[in-house]
């Protein structure tokens, strides 16, 4: 029961496992387990200025350049993914702001009508005038990364030299334009900086913002990752609960992060326990690398590239059933909660957040 196959048959390329052509006839994105994906992480840089102690290495081995898509390609898959049900779109990396095109890409897609547009950044490079110009442009919210409150962890944590100040600055700035509701993701290291938690909370408080507390997840270069470090939600929340009481909110099926809010004032927490508590079962995301390279899940190395294909001027009809074959083949879950559990070799910087 195949169907195209389009890139064995056009290209010497590798080619996704075909889906069933009742799935494809849908003109939607579905996955063999029953999942719609609705939601496009596309990454437009594996660069980054910081060197993130649970995401890359010190030294780092880039993407080569030819094989970075263009900023056409980039909207081209926008576009197919739009026609095949995607209607929000994470513009992530690598820093994003790092990509030359970056303004181009948001005013182009900025146009599409999609009914969600975010970008992921470090904030070591967001000013004003940008956050001005992306929310005029169609942008419609900011997630910084910002894992420590205290000046002298920040060069540890990034392996970099950006001030706090300067992060915290872009935080204001996003909500001040208006790219809102702003998040703000911090991974809990035990031993680095767990000792925060509570003050991440007053911090969500005190910035009126989306604080997300997130467990470290197998995806760092330098592979020290152990399921025993991990930090869990549980044990976040029995911190922050000492300081806090927090009133759960409904979170959407798809959600990550398990938000809570606090009994006055303005601003959230979420814990986000990829690790101990899956939320798998509602996930509708896809992702596609800064090469071109599909990935369906986060954590499967599964993964198939388009770019041949998209530079081999192939129909929209022939992407769109790659993108379709890709995400059949989703694996249902991550599996880090098995002993047998086999770690991604990719990096967060790579696949994108
Ligand atoms: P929005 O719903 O668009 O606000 O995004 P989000 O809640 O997924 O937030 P964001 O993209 O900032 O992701 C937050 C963190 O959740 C990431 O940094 C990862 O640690 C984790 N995460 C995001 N997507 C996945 C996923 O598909 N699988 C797993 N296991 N973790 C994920
Ligand atoms: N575990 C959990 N989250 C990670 N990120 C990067 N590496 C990891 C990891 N090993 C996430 C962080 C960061 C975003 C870009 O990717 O949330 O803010
Ligand atoms: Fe760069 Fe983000 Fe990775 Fe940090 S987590 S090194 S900011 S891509």
């Amino acid at each position: 029961m195949s169907t195209v196959n389009v890139s064995l048959t056009l290209l010497d390329i590798d080619s996704p496992t075909s889906a069933p052509p009742e799935a494809l006839q849908v003109g939607k994105l579905l996955d063999s387990h029953g999942r719609q994906i609705k939601d496009l992480r596309l990454s437009v840089t594996d660069r980054c200025n910081f060197r993130c102690v649970y995401c890359m290495g010190p030294d780092v081995k880039y993407l080569p350049k030819m094989d970075l898509l263009t900023v056409d390609e980039y909207v081209h898959i926008v576009e197919v993914a739009m026609s095949l049900g995607i209607d929000k779109l994470r513009i992530t990396g690598g820093e994003p702001t790092l990509f030359p095109k970056l303004d181009e890409f948001i005013q182009r897609v900025g146009k599409m009508g999609l009914r969600d547009i975010a970008l992921t950044t470090n904030g070591s490079t967001l000013t004003r005038e940008k956050a001005r110009l992306w929310k005029d442009s169609g942008l419609h919210r900011v997630t910084v990364s910002l894992d420590t409150l205290k000046p002298s962890r920040k060069d540890a944590i990034t392996r970099s030299h950006t001030t706090l100040k300067n992060v915290i600055a872009s935080i204001d700035i996003a909500s001040d334009v208006g790219l809102s509701p702003v998040k703000v993701n911090a991974v809990i290291l035990r031993g680095v900086n767990d000792d925060e938690v509570a003050d991440f909370a007053q911090f969500a408080k005190d910035h009126e913002i989306d604080m997300r507390l997130i467990e470290f997840m197998a995806l760092d270069a330098g592979h020290t990752w152990k399921r025993e470090d991990v930090v869990t939600a549980n044990e976040m929340k029995h911190r922050i609960e000492k300081e806090h009481t927090l009133i759960k909110e409904g979170d959407s099926p798809s959600s990550t992060s398990m938000n809570y809010r606090f009994t006055s004032g303005g601003g959230r927490i979420g814990f986000i326990a990829s690790v101990s508590e899956s939320f798998c079962h509602g996930c509708d995301r896809m992702r596609i690398m800064a090469d071109g390279t599909v990935r369906p899940c986060l954590f499967s190395d599964d993964e198939w590239c388009i770019r041949s294909l998209l530079r081999s001027g192939a129909s929209d009809d022939k992407l769109r059933t790659f993108f379709q074959d890709a995400v059949w083949a989703k694996s249902a879950g991550h599996g880090m909660d098995r002993d047998d559990f086999k770690r991604p070799e990719k990096t967060m910087s790579t696949i994108g957040g």
